[in-house]
């Protein structure tokens, strides 16, 4: 029988898209779980599958925190799994493709235990069309909900559990803070540290400031606390997350920049800082500073340039021009001039004419990125880009595409030249998974090393002699006892 609907709040584009001017609210968290489903979580077995970005990972480790303080335990088979939750990626069509893929075979799931639930959560269901087609076709799925109702777990799992209907909780808010999310991490030495959530710069063809809502920046002393506990616990990196951290506090009344809050961190002692995403049009004169300043602020700077026309750019909304985005890498490389690029590219947005596809290539030439994540225009429901007309045939952007890589690889092989022979410090991170005497860790700029050493070698920072060079990857040996 199908179980019947409790829907409390659906997904509105409309409404994910307005912008008030009131500051953040900063929420501390504060949802007590029922005793019944702290009765019913003993012993239960959970498993969280997380596509797309590292603000999905992290929404996963707020999860699985939630799950694990409730008494669910983990679990690396979903077949085997009381609870399965799919957090969702929106931002192609091919990442929904997989996310429905996996639903549909977690049918088997159902058949095995009856009693078992399955839930989705993150980007995807933040759209109406979406959850329209899960509550058509997808009745195995008991519980949908938003990337702004994670905290409310506790609560929505309760009732999808003992009132045995199918659950919707979506907020389209513009959205607040939450604070007081447990959290659990499950790599020891890297460490993810949201500093803001959503995005206002509405890019044309981008779905994640209606997914996510609203900029909204966490405030310095929450960051700091958790940074603090990271060195603490003997973490060797943190990554600073936002869609665009340089627009870091301007919600804010403390009225902090981005920079001010990269030196704080950088002040904990973590051994490697890293950030990302950098919107190449906020970049500040005061981040250069930080940056070159502090030797645990990592020389690597991950600056998405989508294009290299300007038509293009100014029909992306981008808000720069290819002669600004030049000058700000012209001005990166000369104050930090061992500075590793890296930047995201789309192929194929509409309309783009084979001239303006040539001015990207040129600059991908010119920048000389260390690597770069490449992508096929993907239209997004309610975006603006998804209602522009589109002449150009899917072949042609695929063989713009294909072009595209090439160029990227030879710019990185010929980047990955520059390590042979030289000296590096590496953050081993483990061993091959054939050969457990063979070390993968990255250089500050996060190229990625292979290497022969010994197990307890995992979690430091060792000098590593390059010795060869790959496109994507660096071969070495020790230099000295690490
Ligand atoms: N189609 C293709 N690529 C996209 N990106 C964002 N939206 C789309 C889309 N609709 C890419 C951008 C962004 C990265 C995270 O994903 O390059 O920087
Ligand atoms: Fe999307 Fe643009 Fe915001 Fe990045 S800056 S998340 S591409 S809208």
């Amino acid at each position: 029988m199908k179980k019947q609907l409790i829907e409390h709040s659906l997904p509105s584009l409309k409404d994910a898209a307005k912008r008030s001017k009131e500051q953040t609210k900063i929420v501390v968290e504060d949802l007590k779980p029922s005793s019944r489903l702290l009765e019913y979580a003993k012993n239960k077995r959970y498993f969280v599958r997380t596509y797309g970005c590292q603000a999905n990972v992290v929404d996963s480790e707020m999860i699985e925190g939630i799950l694990q303080e409730l008494g669910f335990i983990p679990c690396d088979d979903p077949i085997k799994s009381d609870l399965v939750i799919l957090n969702t990626c929106a931002i192609r069509e091919n990442a929904e493709d997989k996310v429905f893929g996996e639903v549909g075979s977690l049918k088997r799931l159902k058949d095995q235990n009856k009693e078992a639930l399955i839930g989705l959560c993150g980007c995807m269901v933040q759209q109406t069309h979406i959850v329209e087609k899960v509550k058509q076709s997808y009745p195995q799925v008991d519980l949908i909900f938003g990337t702004h109702n994670i905290y409310r777990l506790p609560i929505l799992l309760d009732e999808a559990i003992f009132s045995e209907r199918r659950i919707i909780e979506i907020y389209s808010k513009e959205g607040e803070v939450i604070e007081g999310v447990p959290l659990v991490r499950e790599d020891k030495i890297k460490a993810f540290v949201n500093i803001m959530y959503g995005c206002d710069k509405f890019c044309t063809y981008c779905i994640v400031p209606y997914t996510r809502g609203k900029q909204r920046s966490r405030r310095v002393s929450d960051i700091l606390v958790e940074c603090q506990e990271l060195v603490r616990q003997g973490y060797q990196e943190i990554t600073l997350l936002g869609q665009n951290v340089n627009a870091y506090g301007k919600d804010l009344d403390e009225n902090l920049s981005f920079a001010s809050l990269l030196e704080a961190v950088a002040k904990t002692g973590i051994p490697r800082l890293r950030f990302t995403t950098s919107h190449p049009w906020d970049f500040t004169r005061e981040m250069f500073d930080v940056i070159a300043k502090y030797d645990n602020v990592m020389p690597c700077i991950h600056l998405p340039l989508q294009s290299g026309s300007d038509d293009v750019l100014r029909r992306m909304g981008r808000r720069y021009t290819s002669a600004e985005y030049k000058a700000l890498v012209d001005e990166l490389k000369k104050m930090i001039p061992d500075i590793a690029l890296t930047t995201d590219i789309i192929v194929g947005f509409p309309n783009e004419t084979d001239d303006d596809f040539e001015k990207t290539l040129e600059m991908v030439h010119y920048c000389h990125y260390d690597s770069a994540f490449t992508f096929i225009y993907s239209p997004r429901i309610g975006t603006p880009g998804a209602k522009m007309k589109d002449e150009t045939p899917f072949e042609v952007k695929k063989a713009r595409f294909e072009r595209l890589v090439k160029a990227v690889e030879e710019e990185a092989s010929k980047r990955a030249l520059r390590y042979v022979g030289n000296v590096y410090d590496v953050l081993v991170e483990g061993s091959s998974k054939k050969k457990d005497d063979i070390l993968s860790g990255y250089t500050e700029t996060l190229k990625l090393v292979n290497f022969k050493g010994s197990q307890d070698l995992i979690g430091k920072i060792v000098k590593v002699k390059i010795l060869e060079s790959h496109t994507f990857s660096l071969i070495g040996e020790v230099a000295e006892n690490g």
